[in-house]
């Protein structure tokens, strides 16, 4: 597995936006009148923001020798048609339709989650800085089937204040679905600034935007069941304590629950936090066990099958991505206003956290008898303790009360 990093957490963004002088913009279309003075524009105006690009965006080299370089780059934002391709993304197209921007909308999750908004007629606007945690390709493939949709991706970082507050001058979102973030648990030992930079500073920066935005948007995110770290009464329940994450990805989501609090307390931002169950599903993230296992499987590499203290057994309650989708829906479509304006609380908002689970924890041995079935190999297992680097034994949620308040009933039981 590839585990290149993305150092934007060293790197202080300055996006390379562009813009028109407006009132020369305005100014020269009064005196259009043939296309062909406006052919011969666009031309210049073309040479021009390619002059710019180059100037001002190292990405811009076609051939970067160092792949951490990468990091360098810098994203182009602004000036009138990207405003156009914002706001028409943005546009609703249903009666009682909400506009939502959407974090890590090329990830696994935020794909599937603008889809669906989309096809109801509610404005989508995607914001991702396509990092290359994970094969960047994925996150291309996603975004081209988005477009398809009518979904524009914007390219950049949460962390990116003045990017935001720009989104936010343009759209009046009524809602953010921020699904933002650096996941996963081992990689944390590898990268841990990583995970400060998505999951601490782009979070507060995003609302810090939110809360200064007129109207306030009211606010969906993901949190995560490892917040239930070494928690050992199951099935979990959002009462149960978090307060003993394993891995330092726990420790920034149940970080982002306590910030999530204080926007609450202090500006009255609606704010709702989802806490996934192992996600799977088409689309999926190549880092989990159910796409590497696979790709194990095939090669004919041993598969280590963990087992917990005790010779217990460890296990996944994996959710279908459709079942998690229609969750995000339910808990955006039950979200009530922010009440806060002009970065001022006026009233009491609402502050939820919900598991998101399918209730039917599977041993992992389990997944790899039924990834030997459909791939008709057998698997060489192994049987290993469960190393202490960030994974937990157990995972069972309890959801009930996202059952009986946005409505969520999982439908997808098995993998087959
Ligand atoms: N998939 C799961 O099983 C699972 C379980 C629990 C929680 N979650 C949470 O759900 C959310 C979505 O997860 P996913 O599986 O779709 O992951 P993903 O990695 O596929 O999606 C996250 C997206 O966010 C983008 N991103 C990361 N940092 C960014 C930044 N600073 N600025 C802009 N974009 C940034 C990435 O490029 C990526 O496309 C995450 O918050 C994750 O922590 C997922
Ligand atoms: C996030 O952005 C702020 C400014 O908006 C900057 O000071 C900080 O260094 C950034 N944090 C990270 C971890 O990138
Ligand atoms: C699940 O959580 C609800 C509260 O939301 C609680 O009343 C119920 O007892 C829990 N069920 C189990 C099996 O723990």
């Amino acid at each position: 597995m590839s585990k290149k990093m993305s150092h934007l957490d060293s790197i202080p963004s300055t996006p390379g936006k562009f813009k028109m002088e407006k009132s020369a913009y305005v100014h020269n279309r009064l005196r259009w009148h043939s296309s062909l003075a406006k052919l011969t524009f666009w031309s210049f105006m073309f040479m021009g923001m390619i002059l710019i690009f180059f100037f001002r965006s190292p990405s811009s080299n076609p051939l970067p020798q160092d792949p951490s370089r990468r990091s360098l780059r810098t994203y182009n934002w602004g000036g009138p048609a990207w405003e156009k391709r914002v706001r028409s993304s943005a546009r609703i197209r249903s009666r009682n339709g909400i506009s939502v921007l959407v974090t890590g909308a090329a990830g696994f999750v935020g794909t599937h989650v603008s889809a669906a908004l989309k096809r109801r007629g509610d404005g989508v606007l995607g914001l991702d800085n396509f990092n290359d945690y994970y094969d960047p390709s994925l996150k291309r493939a996603r975004q081209a089937f988005l477009e398809r949709s009518g979904v524009f991706i914007v390219e950049g970082d949460i962390n990116d204040s003045a990017l935001l507050r720009k989104l936010f001058e343009v759209v009046a979102f009524t809602h953010v679905m921020h699904l933002a973030a650096q996941a996963g648990v081992r990689y944390a030992m590898e990268n841990p600034g990583s995970y400060v930079h998505s999951n601490i500073a782009g979070f507060v920066s995003l609302l810090e935007i939110c809360k200064s935005a007129n109207p306030q948007p009211a606010i969906v995110w993901a949190s995560s069941s490892s917040v239930y770290g070494l928690n050992t009464k199951v099935p979990f329940s959002e009462k149960d304590r978090t307060d003993q994450p394993a891995s330092l990805y726990a420790a920034t989501k149940k970080a982002g629950e306590e910030i999530a609090h204080t926007y609450n307390h202090i500006y009255g931002l609606s704010l709702t936090g989802l806490r996934f169950f192992t996600v799977y599903g088409p689309w999926g993230r190549p880092d989990m066990a159910y796409f590497f296992f696979t790709r194990d499987i095939l090669k004919g590499k041993s598969i280590p099958i963990f087992e917990a203290a005790n010779h217990g057994t460890v296990a996944r309650d994996f959710t279908y991505i459709d079942d998690i989708v229609k969750g995000c829906l339910g808990a955006l479509d039950t979200a009530e206003k922010s009440t806060g304006s002009g970065g001022k609380k006026k009233g009491p908002a609402q502050l939820r956290v919900y598991n998101l689970g399918n209730t039917w924890p599977v041993p992992v041995s389990d997944l790899v008898s039924i990834l030997e079935r459909l791939l008709k190999v057998n698997a060489k297992r192994k049987l290993m303790k469960l190393p202490r680097n960030g994974d937990v034994p157990f995972t069972h949620a309890n959801i009930s009360l996202a059952q009986r308040e946005l409505g969520y009933k999982p439908t997808i039981c098995r993998v087959v």
